[in-house]
């Protein structure tokens, strides 16, 4: 049979006090949608996302957008995907989810669809018993049979008592899905039309309503405040690094560490702790990252070790060595060998084999060769504060020597096997194989100190 799902995800979250619809609130580097999303791409056909404008549609793949343009409740934001299954059999088996459920799994559903075909239902609930219901939709029984879902503000003293609770996953066939949602009203404390009631409306209709309990607990049914997401995402984080772990990598204090969910690690890595890991950064087999140490959207080469820095949208070649405290900003591209050591800052700068800068440095839109030694405290000036934002390119070509506390006033080049004395600031290109000097020649005056205290009496 036809399997649809739908996925409520319109509303503003009003309890996250956040600017950003509750929904997109990222876990472990992806919007929480995103892992239902994955768990009712796995069981059904088609996916239909309800969201409200305020969400840009662009980051969603391979599912059908619906709008709710004002969110007036669960049940009207199920209305507005009823347009994306019209043409759907009647007897199609609708799915729906909230997007904000993110710890449920394909396998949650799966064994929920199974039992709806088993009973061949015409409408089914999943629900859960709550340790902490608050918040909740409380199941209201009658003996063992179901009579209606209510809300925790819609109540009583005595319902609220009740621990089962609404997981907000039901399966309806199409038909009766359509013929509910024209009779919901908004007579409650929200004022808005709840879903909910759509099983009471089909009760009263004669509709048998299946009720299965979900066969684990969770410790979220649904993120709806800030604390909720955090314990929604220590689940989810340590699902990633459960997998990683399994698969190779090494990791030593794993409540310390921090790793997103598109991030790739090779075998025999060793994670220290402290350490964040984002975006879509991949990193190689034998590495060693951290302690304390941030990586955001980065490549990383077999055998590089990362300690005490922040490496941010760069790639780094194979065994390599940054840090500690290193500041990697975006647009570096190192070779094999290269060492970027403390406190230096490189930006949008290339770095050939064998290449070191080692101390106290900033790099930025430079292109380094292979074999090029920077001394310590080397500046490149790339930023002449008269033309906007544009900064000027330097150039090193291989097996240049730069002395320490050198200031590299750009555009300018140093050539080939050039070397540059201590403490010049260079101005000039520099030839192959040259030495340049760019600084005051010293001058030593002669008993000045004696002259000077005898002066002063
Ligand atoms: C809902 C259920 C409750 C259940 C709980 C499970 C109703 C009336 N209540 O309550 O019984 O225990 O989920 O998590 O259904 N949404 C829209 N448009 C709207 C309102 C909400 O798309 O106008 C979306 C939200 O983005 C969210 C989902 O529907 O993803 C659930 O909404 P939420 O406000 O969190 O419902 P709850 O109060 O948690
Ligand atoms: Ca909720």
């Amino acid at each position: 049979m036809e399997n649809i799902s739908i996925i409520l995800s319109a509303g503003i979250g009003k309890r996250m006090h956040s600017s950003l619809p509750k929904v997109m609130h990222p876990i472990c580097g992806r919007p929480m949608v995103q892992y239902v999303i994955d768990a009712a791409k796995d069981v059904t056909d088609k996916v239909i996302v309800v969201i409200s404008n305020k969400i840009d549609k662009s980051i969603f793949k391979d599912v059908t957008i619906a709008y709710q343009d004002v969110p007036l409740g669960t049940g009207d934001a199920t209305k507005s995907a009823l347009n994306a299954i019209k043409d759907a059999s009647d007897d199609a088996r609708i799915l729906i989810l909230t997007g904000d459920n993110p710890l449920i799994k394909s396998s949650d559903l799966k064994s929920f669809l199974s039992y709806c075909n088993e009973k061949d239902s015409d409408a089914a609930l999943l629900t859960a018993v709550a340790e902490n219901p608050e918040g909740f939709g409380r199941i209201v029984r009658n003996k063992e049979e179901f009579v209606r879902i209510v809300e925790e503000k819609d109540a009583a003293e005595e319902e609220k008592k009740i621990k089962e609770i609404n997981t907000g996953i039901y399966v309806f066939k199409k038909k009766y899905l359509s013929y509910s949602l024209q009779k919901i009203t908004p007579n409650n404390a929200q004022k808005e039309y709840y879903l909910t009631d759509a099983l009471s409306i089909l009760k009263d209709a004669g509709i048998k309503i299946n009720v299965k309990r979900l066969e684990r607990s969770l410790p979220v049914y649904g993120v709806n405040n800030r604390k909720e997401l955090s314990l929604a995402t220590k689940i989810i984080q340590q699902e990633i690094l459960d997998r990683l772990m399994l698969k190779g990598v090494t990791i030593l204090n794993p409540e310390t560490v921090s790793i997103d969910y598109n991030v790739v690690i090779g075998n025999d890595t060793v994670i220290l702790p402290n350490v964040l890991i984002e975006g879509e950064t991949k990193i190689g087999n034998g590495c060693t990252i951290g302690p304390n140490t941030r990586i955001t959207d980065a490549l990383i080469g077999n055998g590089t070790d990362v300690q005490f820095s922040v490496i941010i949208q760069s790639e780094i070649g194979e065994n390599c060595t940054i840090g500690p405290f290193s500041y990697i900003r975006p647009g570096n591209r190192m070779s094999k060998n290269v060492k970027i050591g403390t406190f230096v800052e490189v930006k949008k700068s290339h770095f050939g084999e064998d290449t070191k800068v080692p101390h106290l440095s900033y790099i930025g839109d430079a292109t380094i060769g292979k074999n090029v030694n920077i001394g310590a405290g080397t500046i490149t000036c790339n930023y002449s504060g008269l033309e906007g934002k544009k900064k000027n390119p330097t150039f090193i070509e291989d097996n240049v020597f730069i002395g320490s506390n050198n200031t590299l006033v750009a555009p300018v080049k140093i050539k080939k096997g050039a070397y540059t004395a201590a403490g010049s600031v260079i101005t000039e290109d520099v030839p192959e194989s040259a030495l340049a000097i760019g600084r005051a020649r010293q001058v030593n005056k002669e008993n000045w100190v004696k002259r000077r205290k005898k002066d002063n009496g």
